[in-house]
């Protein structure tokens, strides 16, 4: 059915959700609901969720019940918990949120629009917490994207098999498929029309992309979609430290719009935690992959995911793991306490840890990866770094160019995806344009286009 009314939806999670949540705006809008950004004014309002962590499910729940007040003044209201907690909780999901319309699983959304049929035509309740073969094929709806979006998701490849212990991704994405290559090449070619100038390959673990189907190779979709004319730069996430293969290493050597940046969870520097975590990699191998890479790509930039505070991690574990940033040194890192799933194996492991505990641990390795960060930043002072402007700066830097009436205050990203400033009287979005860098802070870089004009 087409209705008319306008769609709010609030993302909570990981870059797989913001994806997800652009099929969903899709789906909406061909069923006649427009996106907004005003929630007084939505007739329909889904919240796309995580449940990663436990923080993540109550900034879910906490969101939905705002709506226990909202709803008795506007009963027409359609509310939607899609995504992870949905599928998680299934019909449990009304226990806590009585006023939901949909619950819709991770792989029903295929189906959101009869659901929006039923609640229209008087039914309840819908709860869709069912599999599918693939959710991904359907091209998305270029209209509803955001205006000057240079940047895009392309999700390649849908649920996990690894079952790391601590994670729940296994049960609420279910099993792992991938698209095929002609799908993915189809959809990146709508998005370059549309404008976008890079896109960011997403999926569990890229690596095992397209084994379970005998179809081509992560790397060869690399190289399938380098040729893509006006696509100017590819990122991916998430690569497994167990399947990084010497063939993706020359891909990401030799294929000229892939950047030198690699994203590669170790998760800790302990291998008695390795093993509990069943990662399938000790601390010995994961090196020797850096080693390898940095062989290749000398250049490259790193970044890693970390759990602290995992069942039965002593001081010691915890030392393992502050050594290895200090081997490593990473550009960046994404630094968790470890969060108790029940649905996850390690829930059920003894020694759980304090909280104040991890708490410390997350403080004390924050603090030494901040000096890394920073050290990173400063060896870029002085060289020349192609950034791919995004639009205007969102920092003013003291006293900057205050006589310069004509030059704009620009931000991009560099091929490491730090964040550049510059002045520019005349640069487009979605250029690429080279930045010598003058100076370094903890978190971003400050430089001027080359070629162009000094700065003090
Ligand atoms: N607790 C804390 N962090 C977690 N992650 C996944 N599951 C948990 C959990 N239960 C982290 C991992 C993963 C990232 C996306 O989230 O580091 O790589
Ligand atoms: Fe979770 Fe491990 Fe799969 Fe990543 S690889 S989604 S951490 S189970």
């Amino acid at each position: 059915m087409k209705y008319s009314g306008y769609a709010y939806i609030n993302t909570i999670g990981c870059q797989m959700n913001v994806y997800d949540s652009e099929k969903l705006a899709s789906i909406l809008r061909s069923y006649g609901f427009e996106k907004t950004e005003d929630m007084d004014k939505a007739d329909i309002v889904v919240c796309n969720t995580c449940s990663i962590r436990h923080k993540a499910e109550e900034k879910a729940f906490s969101f939905l019940g705002r709506f226990a007040k909202i709803k008795t003044t506007r009963p027409h209201l359609i509310l939607v918990m899609a995504g992870c907690v949905a599928q998680q909780e299934g019909k449990k999901a009304f226990a806590r949120v009585p006023y939901l319309d949909i619950v819709l699983g991770t792989q029903a959304f295929s189906r959101f629009g009869q659901h929006i049929d039923a609640i229209k035509s008087g039914k309840q309740k819908v709860v869709d917490i069912k599999d599918s073969p693939m959710i991904y094929e359907a091209l998305p709806d270029i209209s509803c994207f955001d205006e000057n979006k240079i940047s895009k998701f392309v999700t390649i490849m849908q649920g996990c098999e690894n079952f790391c212990t601590y994670c729940v991704v296994p049960y609420v994405r279910g099993r792992e498929r991938s698209r095929s290559p002609q799908n993915i090449v189809e959809e990146i070619t709508l998005l370059v029309e549309a404008g976008v100038k890079e896109i960011t390959l997403l999926g569990q673990n890229v690596n095992s992309y397209g084994q379970k189907e005998g179809g081509i190779s992560f790397p060869r979709l690399l190289a399938r979609i380098n040729d893509i004319s006006g696509i100017q730069r590819i990122r991916f996430a998430t690569s497994h430290p167990k399947d990084l293969s010497l063939e993706l290493i020359s891909a990401i050597r030799d294929l000229d719009k892939v950047c030198n940046h690699l994203h590669l969870p170790v998760q800790s520097g302990s291998n008695k935690i390795l093993k509990k975590m069943n990662r399938g990699y000790t601390r010995e191998k994961y090196l020797n992959r850096i080693l390898d890479l940095k062989k290749e790509c000398p250049d490259i930039a790193l970044s890693t995911d970390i759990i602290v505070g995992f069942p039965s991690e002593t001081r010691e574990d915890f030392n393992d793991t502050m050594a290895l940033l200090r081997e490593i040194e990473f550009d960046s890192i994404f630094a968790f306490a470890y969060s108790d799933r029940s649905s996850a194996p390690a829930a059920k492991f003894s020694n759980q840890i304090d909280e104040n505990e991890k708490k410390e641990r997350l403080n004390i390795l924050l603090e030494l990866q901040e000096y890394y960060t920073q050290k990173k930043n400063k060896e870029l002072v002085g060289r020349s770094v192609d950034v791919l402007v995004e639009g205007k700066s969102n920092k003013t830097r003291e006293g900057f160019e205050k006589n310069r009436s004509n030059m704009e205050q620009m931000q991009g990203r560099s091929e490491s995806n730090k964040i550049v400033h510059f002045p520019s009287p005349h640069v487009n979005i979605g250029d690429i344009i080279k930045i010598k860098i003058k100076n370094a802070y903890p978190h971003s870089l400050w430089g001027h286009p080359l070629g162009d004009f000094e700065y003090k």
